[in-house]
């Protein structure tokens, strides 16, 4: 669901993650780092933004 932790270490959730790629256009981890910082800190939450990128970065 939107308010799940997906990054642990910055507590950003889902529906953040999902926001940062429909509303400020971030279409790689980079740039999910830079809008949320999530996945700035220990990495381990990478695998599952790279999923989440996958389902909604479409070109
Ligand atoms: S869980 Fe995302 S950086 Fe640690």
């Amino acid at each position: 669901m939107d308010d799940e932790i997906i990054c642990n270490c910055m507590e950003v959730t889902r529906g953040q993650i999902v926001a940062a790629i429909k509303e400020k256009g971030c279409r790689t981890l980079e740039d999910i780092q830079r809008e949320t910082e999530a996945c700035t800190v220990c990495g381990s939450c990478e695998d599952d933004i790279r999923d989440i990128l996958a389902e909604y970065v479409k070109d």
